[in-house]
């Protein structure tokens, strides 16, 4: 089972959407993520969000302009993903996903990494990684207490670096910084 899973029971998608929606209302802007990826590729790219959840981020970037699928195992909150008509949900388990399809882009917003089921992260990464195009776009971000950069590092070996930021606002890296952004690119078509 997911650490997502088990730490919140699978009874949180109404929950987390009244917690962002009470920040939208505040005037926080909820869309770093959507304006990091849509700053990567180019308008009406395949961009697969995994690990949706209530689908704020593949939302955000269906209304940009991209063609979204959402991804996630946690029925709740895919109840309120399906809400949106604009992006297919679909509802599978990361480390054995398997969608028949190839995407420009795959994000893992909001610390999807550290809430995969334990042991699972190096599966979650090659079975996302599998699902590029040559030369596609792996981004994920986490909290950098709950999993170091040097931790995530060899997840991605198979890749190659383009990015580490601070922030979804690209702030340059920092050894002390709280957050992380990782940008992996898959090998390019013929290497
Ligand atoms: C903190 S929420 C983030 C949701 C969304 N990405 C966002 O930024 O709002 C983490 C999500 O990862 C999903 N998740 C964790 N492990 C998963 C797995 N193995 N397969 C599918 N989804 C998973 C959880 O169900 C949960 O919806």
């Amino acid at each position: 089972m997911s650490r997502w899973l088990s730490e919140t029971g699978g009874t949180s998608g109404e929950e987390y959407a009244a917690r962002f929606a009470a920040l939208a209302a505040s005037g926080r802007d909820l869309h770093g993520e959507a304006g990091y990826v849509d700053a990567l590729v180019p308008p009406g790219s395949r961009v697969l969000d995994a690990g949706c959840g209530t689908g704020r981020v593949a939302s955000e970037l269906a209304r940009r302009g991209h063609v979204v699928t959402g991804v996630d195992n946690d029925a709740s909150m895919l109840a309120v993903a399906r809400q949106d008509p604009a992006v297919t949900w679909v509802s599978a388990d990361l480390a054995a996903l398997d969608l028949q399809d190839r995407f420009d882009l795959v994000v893992m917003a909001g610390n999807v990494i550290v809430f995969v089921e334990p042991g699972t992260e190096q599966p979650v990464v090659d079975r996302l990684a599998a699902h590029l195009v040559p030369g596609g776009l792996l981004v994920s971000g986490w909290r950098t207490d709950r999993l170091a950069l040097s931790a995530y590092e060899p997840l991605v070996s198979a890749l190659e670096p383009v990015a580490r930021h601070a922030t979804w606002d690209a702030d340059p890296w920092r050894d002390d910084a709280d957050w992380c952004v990782a940008v992996d690119r898959s090998a390019p078509a013929g290497a």
